[in-house]
């Protein structure tokens, strides 16, 4: 649960969570923000957000789930509109979507229907911290002993993947950072280790905003031995951006499932 804690966003943030699903890491910057701010929990998934709102349902302390919102699609379709023309905190809501709510028609009133979630993608205010726990291969958990975390893995289908993702990855920081207001924070996050969707991703998007518009922090997370690493400047003869030791690459060691978390703040 570094990201969100790398993320570190103060009571009354405005926050976006890209990829939220099934949100245990969406709990811990509500936790942060409390009541004063808000949360937006994102997810292309119908099943895993109904999973985030049951688990919501037990976890959120009652009063706090004002401070949540869902949406449900593509993370890449959120856009920024008419940033200066909206009353403060007032997302509007397109109207053919349901209003915005995370709680789960009781039992007692028979089978609850299907949870409707809104789907708008339109913001009017960007976001202080944005969290992208982004889709990944997953190769930080694949663990030999179990068969299940690699079964999926065949070549050369496992490259198309692999290619597919970082596209998808990318398209997603390119829309995270448009949503981030000057001197925001946003914090990508894997649970791959491999440099094609960690240091590349950041790399080509950072070159595509040019130099000085974003920069890499310190991850500031506390050494942890030696499965703790950072980020690297270079890979297959190409240099990246400046900062990417900055960044943390935990590798799996038995102890550790691996991970890469880099934190960027949007200049200005
Ligand atoms: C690594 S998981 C997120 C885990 C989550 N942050 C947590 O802590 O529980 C990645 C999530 O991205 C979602 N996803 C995949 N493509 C997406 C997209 N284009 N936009 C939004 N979410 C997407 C998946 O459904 C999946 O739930």
């Amino acid at each position: 649960m570094i990201p969100p804690l790398c993320l570190d966003p103060p009571k009354g943030a405005r926050v976006l969570d890209m990829c939220a699903a099934p949100g245990g890491k969406t709990f811990m910057l509500l936790e942060a923000v409390r009541h004063e701010g808000l949360v937006i929990a994102n997810d292309l998934d119908r099943e895993r957000l109904t999973r985030l709102v049951k688990a919501a349902r037990n976890l959120v302390p009652h009063g706090m789930a004002s401070a949540l919102e869902l949406r449900i699609g593509d993370g890449r379709k959120f856009h920024l509109q008419n940033p200066d023309t909206t009353p403060e905190n007032t997302p509007p809501t397109e109207p053919s979507d349901p209003p915005p709510s995370w709680h789960i028609p009781s039992k007692h009133q028979g089978k609850p229907p299907p949870l409707r979630f809104p789907s708008t993608r339109t913001i009017h205010q960007p976001f202080t911290h944005i969290l992208l726990d982004t889709p990944c291969t997953g190769t930080g958990t694949i663990s030999l002993r179990e068969p299940t975390t690699y079964k999926h893995w065949s070549s050369p289908t496992s490259l198309q993947y692999l290619q597919k993702l970082t596209r998808t990855q990318k398209s997603l920081l390119q829309t995270g950072l448009s949503l981030l207001a000057p001197s925001g924070t946003l914090v990508y996050s894997t649970c791959a280790i491999s440099v094609e969707e960690n240091e590349q991703v950041v790399s080509d998007v950072l070159e595509e905003f040019g130099e000085g518009k974003v920069e890499i922090v310190d991850v500031g997370a506390p050494e942890r031995g030696k499965a703790f690493g950072s980020g690297v400047g270079s890979y297959g003869g190409r240099r990246f951006v400046e900062g990417m030791e900055r960044c943390l690459r935990v590798f799996p060691d038995g102890e550790y499932e691996g991970f890469f978390v880099c934190k960027l703040r949007k200049v200005g």
